[in-house]
């Protein structure tokens, strides 16, 4: 959510910052800004619009200069514009910043410093820091950044460059992500490490509450305070490839179609003998046992994964779970003790509703055990325990490969819980795990059938709205089909367990609405059977997805795809594929950024 580069050292700034941007252009796009130190001075372009509006305005008009600092924006305060774009500047154009996150004190702020006479262009919370950090120069802009965070309360991803003192860049983080690149006579600062990666595998993750200087030939971490903070590099093991397109068209269709890697690379380390190896977890068979119940927390696509890890759990366990949205959670008052088992699920590792969630189950003593896909991210870091989903880095705002990924390492606690508790035999784990091993060609399978997806798409592309339903496991999958269709596709949808049509939704079933059947689940495949027939009686149009070898489903719906059989707890793995790709192919053909949907971003760093 929002996207910073930085960059000094010995190369002209400009590219190297829009080609940053545009690796972090994912995590906001309604507009974009670069702040370069140039024989003129600190001068600062940014426009309203894509990265490629920016960079069209600095075709005729380069910045010249080796430091300067980038953003890409997700508006929060005031709508997406020039004037609100990033980098802001203090009055005397001579202090430039550029900020992810939200300061929740600024009004407050904005009304003490313009009772001192400071004038504001923007209605962002940014451009308070701007002025704070001018009001509070004394000749060193270190120490008076240092002195302006200690007055600003929310989240922050800070970048800041002065005019009177070229040779230094100055970053602070706090709740928002932040990192360091460390390379030869150059640096760079980040919010995530695509945007770098092409110069320098070294990096610096920094932790909420501190700060990095960057001069061309060195970085001194510090605390806010300015106490030294001594820490090695984290060296990246991935390279640029994985975070390009790599021939797809979109960065989504990529990763549905990586998802059998994932799969595989997220599984086999930790499977060994016919068994379960978790060594990050760090928990003893006596902890194990004593958990009363577990709570997963997440939000979005992460929290759909939550309710199959739910499933999981509790038929391997019989442990009660509970899933919540991160950003409800908290509010509710939920239930937790020492006895509670609280996991935190997130691709990004930095989604400022769960974050805030997993501080509040740590505060009331509860263990945290996270699935994340970004090692060093905030979620990683706090938490007990972690389990990291090797998808690798996913770009489209649209999360696929992770999901799966959340699934697979769900299958992998919850065999670990069981083998540990003994609640199911070893030939049952055994048995599952063969069948995890074959899931990544089984997609492979599924993916096999992207023609009757594609047609299925055509059908839909102009419908205003359309319903996906589904029974036990099936019903959490829908749940995910139906938010990967509305984000992308802008089509209205609803999820509905298929057996509660009848309780008032079927209503909405005239003639030729669209519906997507999901019939996986063998001992529910009758009823959900049942509920197609009343949805076709009043001229739904089906696409029904079941098992191979289910043929009573094409008998009863307009369009079928079947998919692999497995176990049916493993069934979510394959049956949200499709639902994936309809999702992709439906954008599509209603000509929409499949990557960089309206409104969205990725890694929501907000509350
Ligand atoms: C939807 C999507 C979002 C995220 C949610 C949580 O496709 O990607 O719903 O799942 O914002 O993000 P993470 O998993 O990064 O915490």
């Amino acid at each position: 959510m929002c996207g910073i580069v930085g960059y000094i050292g010995h190369r002209d700034s400009q590219n190297i910052l829009i080609e940053g941007l545009k690796k972090l252009e994912y995590r906001g796009y309604d507009s974009a800004g670069i702040a370069v130190y140039t024989d003129k001075g600190l001068q600062v372009k940014k426009a309203k619009g894509r990265l490629a509006v920016l960079e069209d305005q600095l075709t005729g008009a380069p910045l010249s200069g080796s430091i300067g600092i980038g953003h890409t924006r997700w508006a929060t305060h005031g709508k997406p514009s020039d004037v609100n774009s990033h980098p802001h500047t203090n009055v005397q154009k001579k202090i430039s910043v550029v900020h992810n996150g939200i300061i929740e004190n600024y009004i407050q702020l904005k009304e003490e410093l313009i009772a001192k006479g400071y004038v504001f262009e923007s209605e962002t919370d940014t451009e308070v820091i701007a002025h704070l950090v001018s009001d509070l120069y004394e000749g060193d802009i270190v120490a008076a950044v240092r002195k302006a965070v200690k007055r600003i309360h929310g989240a922050y991803g800070l970048g800041v460059l002065a005019e009177n003192e070229p040779d230094k860049l100055v970053a602070v983080r706090m709740h928002s992500p932040l990192i360091i690149g460390v390379g030869e006579n150059e640096n760079f600062i980040a919010s995530d490490i695509p945007a770098i990666l092409e110069y320098t595998r070294e990096v610096y993750i920094l932790n909420d509450g501190e700060m990095a200087v960057l001069t061309k030939d060195g970085v001194t971490l510090t605390d806010l305070e300015g106490g030294p903070v001594s820490r090695d590099t984290y060296r990246v093991d991935w390279d640029m490839q994985t975070a390009e397109k790599g021939g797809f068209d979109h960065f989504m269709l990529k990763e549905i179609y990586e998802q059998p890697k994932a799969y595989r690379d997220t599984m086999n380390p930790r499977i060994d003998g016919g068994r379960v190896v978790l060594p990050e977890v760090g928990m003893t068979a006596d902890y194990i046992r004593d958990i009363r119940r577990v709570h997963i927390v997440a939000c979005g696509t992460a929290y759909h994964a939550g309710l199959v890890g739910k499933t999981v759990i509790e038929r391997l366990t019989r442990i009660p779970v509970e899933t919540d949205v991160a950003s409800e959670y908290r509010y509710r008052d939920p239930i937790i003790n020492k006895d509670t088992l609280v996991i935190v699920v997130s691709q990004s590792g930095e989604t400022a509703d769960t974050l805030a969630a997993m501080r509040e189950a740590k505060r009331q003593g509860a263990r945290v055990l996270a699935i994340t896909n970004v090692v060093g991210s905030s979620v990683a870091r706090d938490a007990d325990d972690v389990i990291v989903t090797l998808a690798g880095p996913e770009i489209a705002v649209a999360s696929t490969k992770a999901y799966t990924s959340q699934l697979i390492a769900f299958y992998l606690l919850g065999l670990y819980f069981a083998q540990t508790l003994g609640t199911v035999d070893a030939g049952t784990v055994s048995a599952t795990i063969d069948a995890m091993e074959k899931l990544p060609e089984q997609v492979e399978r599924v993916l096999d059938q992207a023609d009757v997806i594609k047609r299925v798409s055509e059908q839909i592309k102009d419908v205003d709205n359309l319903f996906y339903i589904g029974r036990g496991l099936d019903y959490t999958v829908v749940q995910e089909g139906s938010l990967k269709l509305k984000e992308i596709s802008y089509i209205h949808s609803e999820a509905y367990a298929a057996g509660e049509l009848k309780h008032g939704t079927l209503a909405l079933i005239t003639e030729g609405v669209p519906v997507i059947a999901l019939a996986t689940q063998e001992a529910l495949f009758e009823k959900t059977l049942s509920n197609i027939v009343e949805v076709k009686a009043r001229g739904a149009r089906v696409l029904g997805i079941a098992n191979e070898g289910d043929a009573e489903m094409a008998k009863s719906v307009d369009d079928v795809l079947y998919i692999p059989r497995t176990l049916p707890l493993l069934t979510p793995a394959l049956s949200v594929v499709p639902l994936q790709l309809l999702a992709y192919y439906v954008s599509l053909a209603r000509g929409n950024d499949v990557d960089k949907p309206r409104n969205l971003a990725k890694s929501v760093t907000v509350e």
